[in-house]
Order: C-alpha cells, then sequence, then structure tokens
C-alpha cells in the first residue's frame, strides 16, 4: 500500500479522493462532524501540493435511488466552512459528466460529486461504473477506511485503473489497527461490549489467539452471567449462546487468554430509574443490569494498570443516562492516566464508545479513535477487506 503522502508532483494532478462522509444528518443539519473533521489533513495536504481534487463519498443507504434528503449538500457547505475554500458540489449524472469539463474553471480546486450510492451501480462493484468515475482524475486515493469493508466500486474497483494510494487517515487507521493485531506489545487487553455476542464472536476468538485478557462487559456480558447460574433478572441477553459461550471458554483455555466478565453490577427497575449496586446472587427478577459494580471496576483498572496495549470496543453500560455511565467512565480515565503517562498504547472505536468518549470530549487523549463501525471490526476478525486488498 503506497501513501499518498509520500507522493511527489501533485501539482495540477485530478485526485479522485474516496472519503466518508457519511455522517448523521438531521434534516439538514449534521449531528456529528467527527468524521469529517478527520479528514481535513488530507484535504488541506492536497491542497498545499496545489492537487485539484474530486471527492466522492455516499451518505446513508439510498439503494440506488435518488433521495433528496441523503444530499451531500448540508456536507459541501460544512467543508467549505472548515476549509475555508470553496467546495463545489457536481450534481450532475455522474455517468454523463465529461472529464474535460471538470476543473476547467481556474479556479475550481475542490469538487465534490453528489452521492455515490445514488447509482446503483456502485453497490454492485461494477466494473464498468468504475472504469468511467477512473476517467475523471489521474489519481486515485482512499482515504475512506470506515467503508474499506464494502466491495463497492469506488472503494473495491477504481483501483484497476489508475495509480492509487492511501490516505492520511486510512494510513493513521491501518497502523494503529497493526499495533494491536499484529506489531502487538504485551501484555495485551481488550474491553468488549455490545448488546449480542453474536455480533462479536469473530472478533473475540481472533483476538483470544493474540490478547492476553478478553474483559467483557455492557448487555452481552449477561450471557456469560447467566451461563456460570445467576439470574440476569429483566436484564436484555441473547437467545441460544450457550454453545458460543463453550466455545470462547474452550479456546481461552487453549491460547491462555483470561477471560473477565461481571463480578457484581449496578441494577435499576427501568432505564430511568435510580442505581443499586447487586453482588451477581442478588439480582432481582424485576431487575435490569445496566453497569458494572465497584469490585469489577477495580478488577478493570488493575489489569489496565497491568497492560501495555488496550483495546476498547464497546461501553460498559447503559452510559446514555449518567447513572449508569460511572463504570464506562472510569475504564475512560485510567486509559487516559496511563495514556498520559505512555505507559500504554490505546485504541478505541466503535460508535457507542466514540459517543461516550465525546461526550466526556476525551476523544483526543487516546492513541487511536476510530470512527468505523463495520471496518473496525471486520479488520480485528482478521479478515481482508476489499478497500485495503485492491489498495495492494
Ligand atoms: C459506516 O458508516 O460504517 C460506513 O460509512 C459504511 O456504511 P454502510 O454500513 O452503509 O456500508
Amino acid at each position: 500500500m503506497r501513501s499518498i503522502i509520500n507522493e511527489k508532483n501533485l501539482n495540477n494532478k485530478k485526485i479522485l479522493l474516496r472519503l466518508d462522509l457519511n455522517v448523521p444528518l438531521e434534516k439538514d443539519k449534521i449531528k456529528d462532524t467527527t468524521r469529517i473533521d478527520k479528514i481535513l489533513p488530507t484535504l488541506n495536504f492536497l491542497i498545499k501540493e496545489k492537487a485539484k481534487i474530486i471527492i466522492l463519498s455516499h451518505v446513508g443507504r439510498p439503494k440506488g435511488e435518488i433521495v433528496k434528503e441523503l444530499s451531500l449538500e448540508p456536507i459541501c457547505k460544512e467543508l467549505q466552512n472548515k476549509l475555508g475554500k470553496k467546495v463545489k458540489l457536481i450534481t450532475e449524472n455522474i455517468k454523463e459528466i465529461k472529464s474535460k469539463n471538470l476543473l476547467n474553471n481556474y479556479n475550481d480546486e475542490i469538487l465534490i460529486l453528489e452521492n455515490i450510492r445514488f447509482y446503483s451501480e456502485e453497490e454492485q462493484n461494477d466494473n464498468k461504473f468504475a472504469k468511467l468515475l477512473s476517467n475523471l482524475g489521474d489519481i486515485y486515493v482512499n482515504d475512506a477506511f470506515s467503508c474499506s469493508h464494502r466491495a463497492h466500486a469506488s472503494i473495491n474497483q477504481i483501483p484497476k485503473f489508475m495509480p492509487s494510494f492511501s490516505g492520511l487517515q486510512l494510513d493513521l487507521e491501518v497502523n494503529a489497527l497493526n499495533k494491536i493485531t499484529s506489531e502487538i506489545t504485551r501484555p495485551i487487553t481488550c474491553i468488549i461490549g455490545g448488546s449480542k455476542i453474536s455480533t462479536k464472536i469473530n472478533v473475540i476468538k481472533n483476538l483470544i489467539t493474540k490478547f492476553d485478557n478478553i474483559i467483557i462487559v455492557g448487555g452481552m456480558a449477561n450471557n456469560f452471567i447467566e451461563y456460570f447460574g445467576n439470574s440476569v433478572g429483566n436484564s436484555i441477553k441473547e437467545t441460544n449462546c450457550d454453545k458460543i459461550i463453550e466455545e470462547i471458554i474452550y479456546l481461552s483455555k487453549k491460547e491462555k487468554c483470561r477471560i473477565i466478565y461481571p463480578e457484581d453490577v449496578v441494577v435499576s427497575k427501568d432505564l430511568n430509574g435510580s442505581p443499586q449496586k447487586r453482588e451477581l446472587s442478588e439480582i432481582l427478577s424485576d431487575e435490569i443490569i445496566l453497569d458494572i459494580g465497584p469490585k469489577t471496576i477495580e478488577k478493570i483498572t488493575k489489569i489496565i494498570d497491568s497492560s501495555k496495549t488496550i483495546l476498547w470496543n464497546g461501553p460498559a453500560g447503559y452510559f446514555e443516562n449518567p447513572n449508569f455511565a460511572y463504570g464506562s467512565i472510569q475504564i475512560a480515565k485510567k486509559i487516559i492516566e496511563n495514556n498520559k503517562s505512555n505507559k500504554i498504547f490505546s485504541v478505541v472505536g466503535g460508535g457507542d464508545t466514540v459517543s461516550l468518549l465525546n461526550n466526556l470530549n476525551s476523544v483526543n487523549k487516546f492513541n487511536f479513535v476510530s470512527t468505523a463501525g463495520g471496518a473496525f471490526l471486520e479488520y480485528l476478525e482478521g479478515k481482508n477487506l476489499p478497500g485495503i486488498t485492491a489498495l495492494n
């Protein structure tokens, strides 16, 4: 994989830049601009090198139809504000655009083509569509790690037709993930949460072979609590998970990886209720587990202290209600503290965890925070991502 950062002579070159500008939109308002903020260094680098930029991106899932609410227009405006430069939205049918008509005005520097998923060929990974797109530029850059698990034309096919490079953000993301999957500094610990264990089983199985500790928190820990003989009351849990848990236990013994799940919890009768500490044997049938308890926090804190690398994906509780955010906040604080004194390398990912860190104003206090959802997990599962494979 060659990075665009090492390329000379970009002056006046037309760069076809695939970004992930898939930000949450409510009407015309962008609810979280993290993904836009993260790719600004790539755009600023290309601007400095006097390249001409043609941005490709999707937002939402319009499924090959033109959906007015999923126009890139508000995102184009936001980019323009953040860059302090004109960014022109091209709404013309991509299949009818003539390359010579693009960027022919001397003042045009940055164009953004309308939502690439308005064309069914994109998700069909259509070769001809990719060829047509490639004709619009001289060089392709993928700075959309978070889309690189999709075998889509603008991710997987374009590199077949033109010189292709990784962007700055994609480089950072892959380097951070390599540090926790291949160039590991041990001991290495993963804190993993989420509501469904079945969606994380492949990640856990892959990490067991490399990690020293895997700490299971969040809704999916309820399955462990129940498997080991305690009632979880009215808490969320997935059905038919015993086999998955047995597989995890078997593999962890074989690979000498410790699996840790909560020893005590914080419950309530509903999501808006008040918090009560409980031993695992004390959970009542109408109670819901909403956070980890003090003994568990202490145990996790000690494990973080004895680790040199940490991967965190998934909050420890229902952090949306501050009554149940304490466990997640303590985990965040401990990682931040050890990060500050350079004792650990920390990588955090997953929508909920990033939103927790945004609430705490702490996104910049970790070595790397990934905004990639599916791509982050697939990479951790050890899968080859079509976007990365294409660049290689
Ligand atoms: C994401 O938000 O994870 C990426 O933009 C990919 O979006 P998708 O899940 O709709 O393919």
